[in-house]
């Protein structure tokens, strides 16, 4: 993590339309300066630098961003070495000494959890802490299962771990920022995870990053997850990554929940992973296509499960990984298969298991009844929009086959279909302007940011300009209906009430990719927009009162009709104009 105080002066030393200026020839038009993109070839400019908030953007190829992002791109480096790229280029110095506090009070807490997972790890051996041990006996982990991912119990007591801890030497203050504990009302720490069996997480190096606590009892929350902390952050970390990556096998498993991945781990499949308790991020699917191409999909078969994996597959479908998705029928999750059937059945569901456009195929399939003539009608529709999508002609030509054959129509007909729907398809990219509804769920699938309503640009644009305004707008992040949109906003008050920095660099630092994608985008569209604080109030409560305001998993539960017609309503409300 870079200091605040680095990036501001980092930014202010290289002016974005200096620096692209070496790159690109700019024209004066008013405030902005435009020219044609060098991202991707075109003749007319469609490329744009706001000096004013010192950013870029591309309404051709929606590459945008600050200074960084700009020589990110351009000289193909990661961030890191894009900041040390301009330090070079106006003689600053990378903040090594700077970063060693931070690293300093990062090693405290990696030293810290240690402990805890220690501590926990032998209350799980003692006889206090009988009950977990006899838990996860019942749930058939093994001793030695249970010492490989260092499981653990915490007391059923407000203060035991915080006392261990303190008498181990960390400070209150490190107490506080390692995410184990909460405040009381008379401001006592007490430990969040207590009377839970405890899941270590651990990072790649191995250190302890986090914990997963599991309630014993049904009536309690079933799992508590650290919070994001200095040396955690759910979203770029897998459970069991660092045993996994080791592993000879040349695809990873990918489950939901840690017991699925510890009962894999135990019947012998090393290379099971999960995501720590959220939908799998595109940083984690990132990480897992750095060690393999091929992804085993173990979700749970409930529509959860399957809608979960469907996400998954778009975000290693843009990443090139293979993805082959379990059907687990006769059991609910990995964990119960292997119990109920044995390794080796798992290990020929792994064999036998779908390509994700199977899984696809019979997603659709599910939905209707193919014996009538009605029903394959419907079903045929369907599947000739889906295989419009797929860029691989052997691969749409081996699946119509078998499809055609299956549903006793001719080949000609559906390949012809199919044709027509690519056309229409291309044409429609091409004028960019018509949404199919297929290209509009795969979108709000990925990131949801596309959804994003005019009112919610507005918002987010005028925060952006004017963060003081966000102080009367208390609690309006639930109002976004996009995830994105609501971690910009949210980063914008936390800056706002903290009296920090607002600019694109610093808000960018701390999100990811998608997040820094859709904010360049609105700082873009609304580099015009000039907003009093009562406009902003009056926004503020149009998007509260909105009543088409859908949330993304609204929108996946909508059938193909009802989508239409929303977008219908939209049509007028997108975000547009620039
Ligand atoms: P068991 O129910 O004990 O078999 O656990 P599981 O690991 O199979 O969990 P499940 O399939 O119910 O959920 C998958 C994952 O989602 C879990 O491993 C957790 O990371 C997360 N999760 C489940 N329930 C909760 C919850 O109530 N709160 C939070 N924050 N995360 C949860
Ligand atoms: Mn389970």
């Amino acid at each position: 993590m870079l200091s605040e105080r680095f990036l501001t002066e980092l930014a202010e030393k290289n002016d974005i339309e200096q620096v692209i200026s070496s790159y690109v020839t700019l024209k004066r038009q008013g405030r902005l300066r435009k020219g044609l993109c060098p991202f991707h070839s075109e003749k007319t400019a469609s490329f744009t630098v706001y000096p004013e908030s010192q950013s870029y953007y591309c309404f051709g190829c929606h590459n945008g961003g600050d200074v960084i992002t700009f020589i990110k791109n351009i000289e193909n480096l990661g961030y890191i070495d894009a900041v040390k790229f301009l330090c070079l280029r106006c003689g600053m110095q990378f903040p090594e000494d700077e970063d060693d506090t931070f690293s300093i009070q990062r090693r405290r807490i990696l030293e810290l959890n240690r402990t805890a997972a220690k501590y926990y790890h032998s209350i799980l051996r003692s006889p206090e802490g009988k009950k977990g041990l006899d838990y996860l006996k019942a749930r058939g982990l093994t001793p030695s299962a249970m010492v490989k991912f260092g499981l653990g119990y915490a007391p059923d007591d407000w203060d035991s771990t915080e006392k261990h801890l303190l008498d181990s030497g960390f400070s209150p203050e490190e107490l506080d920022s390692c995410g184990i504990f909460k405040k009381g009302k008379k401001g006592g720490r007490y430990d969040v995870f207590r009377g839970r069996v405890i899941f270590p997480i651990i990072d790649l190096r191995g250190n302890v990053i986090g914990f997963g606590g599991r309630a014993i009892e049904s009536e309690r929350v079933k799992y508590l997850n650290s919070p994001d902390t200095p040396v955690f952050k759910k979203s770029r970390n897998l459970f069991a990554m660092q045993i996994a990556k080791a592993s000879k096998q040349e695809q990873l498993i990918l489950c939901e929940g840690y017991m699925d991945v510890i009962s894999l781990h135990q019947a012998g499949f090393d290379n099971a992973v999960a995501s720590l308790g959220t939908a799998l991020t595109p940083e984690q699917a990132r990480l897992m296509s750095q060690y393999v191409s091929k992804v085993i999909l173990a979700y749970d078969g409930d529509s959860a499960g399957r809608n979960a994996a469907k996400r998954a597959i778009n975000l290693f479908d843009a990443l090139g990984v293979k993805v082959m998705v379990l059907e687990l029928s006769g059991a609910k999750d990995p964990d119960e298969y292997i119990k109920k059937y044995g390794a080796d059945r798992f290990r020929l569901l792994c064999e036998g298991a779908v390509s994700a456009l199977d899984f696809e195929i019979g997603r659709i399939k599910q939905k209707y009844d193919t014996d009538t003539d009605e029903g394959k009608v419907s079903f045929l529709k369907e599947y000739c929009e889906l295989m419009s999508g797929v860029n691989n002609g052997i691969e749409r030509e081996i699946y119509t086959t078998k499809t055609a054959r299956e549903m006793g129509v001719d080949k000609t007909t559906l390949t012809s279909q199919i044709d027509k729907k690519i056309k229409r398809r291309t044409s429609a990219k091409n004028n960019g302007k018509t949404i199919t509804s297929k290209q509009l769920r795969q979108q709000m699938d990925s990131f949801g940011n596309d959804m994003l309503t005019k009112t919610q640009s507005l918002i987010i644009g005028a925060a952006f300009k004017n963060p003081d305004y966000t102080r009367h707008a208390r609690g309006m992040e639930e109002y976004f209906t996009s995830d994105s949109a609501r971690r910009i906003y949210e980063s914008i008050t936390r800056r706002a009430v903290n009296g920090e920095a607002c600019t694109l660099t610093a808000i960018m630092s701390e999100l990811g990719a998608e997040d820094s994608a859709l904010l360049s985008e609105i700082v873009a569209r609304q580099s015009e927009l000039r907003c009093t604080p009562e406009e902003f109030r009056d926004l503020c409560e149009r998007q509260k009162q909105d009543k088409l305001q859908k949330s993304t998993d609204d929108i996946k539960e909508m059938s193909e009709g009802q989508l239409k017609d929303y977008i219908a309503q939209l049509s007028d409300k997108k975000m547009g104009g620039s």
